[in-house]
């Protein structure tokens, strides 16, 4: 029996990627996940991963942009888990493209997403946690909410306000026992990150997703009179 053994957790986007394997090294750890995505499919084939590892695993199909979707998705993933402790806000999309070579819909979707989609399910799963009087908040953000780029003017302006939100949140609900993490990392082997092309996934030099998971759980094993504020998760010599 793990630290972690028991636990609840809601991993939005956990159906690839690092949200994926944030959700493999919570279930290796006994918590339960309950994962969030769009693509029923492949929501499905990752659940029946999870539920190999011997924890219960449960998901729901919603567009985190939509406030709607999010407060019907979140009160019954919690539902069926009976409570929550750990919230993972990791779904997100990127697109680069000039300014004004984007079009207006696509910047906007950017910013729904990454941005709105974070504060909506947040919203949803905080009352709970502060009746709790513990919890932990892990915030996904991006070196690109650290620096801006030429081409990254929409998910550059959404991960940066990722921090402002996030940071504001930890000293709103610390006072709760509740502990808000933002992580801002360089480049990981993804579909996104292949997709985008900024990288090759070479495993021998590219963070690789389970990296990511690593560094979440550790955070979550800090006595909780301990929490991590922030981490920024590079590769040693890309
Ligand atoms: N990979 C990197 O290099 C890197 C670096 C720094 C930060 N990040 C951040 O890390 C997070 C995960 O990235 P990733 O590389 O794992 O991306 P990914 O492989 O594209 O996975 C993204 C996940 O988010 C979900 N998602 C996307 N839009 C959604 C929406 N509107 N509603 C609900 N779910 C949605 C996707 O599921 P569906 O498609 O089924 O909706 C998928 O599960 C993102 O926030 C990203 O910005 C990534």
């Amino acid at each position: 029996m793990g630290k972690l053994t028991g636990k609840k957790s809601i991993i939005t986007g956990g159906s690839r990627g690092l949200g994926k394997a944030t959700a493999i090294a919570f279930a290796k750890e006994g918590i339960d996940v309950a994962i969030t995505g769009r693509n029923e499919e492949r929501l499905k084939e990752t659940v029946e991963e999870l539920k190999e590892l011997g924890v219960n695993a449960t998901y729901a199909v919603f567009d985190v942009g939509n406030y709607e979707e999010v407060k019907t998705g979140i009160a019954g993933l919690i539902d069926t888990l009976g409570s929550i402790d750990i919230l993972v806000n990791n779904a997100g999309i990127a697109a680069f493209g000039s300014l004004n070579e984007m079009e207006v819909s696509q910047w906007t979707k950017i910013i729904q997403t990454n941005l709105m989609g974070m504060y909506y399910v947040t919203k949803e799963v905080l009352p709970y946690l502060i009746e709790k009087k513990e919890g932990d908040i892990v915030n996904v953000s991006s070196t690109a909410g650290l620096n801006g780029n030429a081409t990254t003017s929409a998910y550059s302006a959404s991960k940066f306000a990722v921090i402002g939100m996030s940071e504001s949140l930890m000293k709103e609900v610390r006072k709760d026992n509740i502990r808000v993490c933002t992580l801002t990392p360089s480049t990981i082997a993804s579909d996104m990150s292949l997709e985008l092309g900024i990288t090759d996934g070479n495993a021998e030099k590219v963070l690789q997703p389970e990296d990511f998971a690593e560094l979440i759980v550790a955070s979550l094993q800090l006595p909780r009179r301990a929490m991590l504020k922030a981490a920024s998760l590079w590769s040693t010599n890309p």
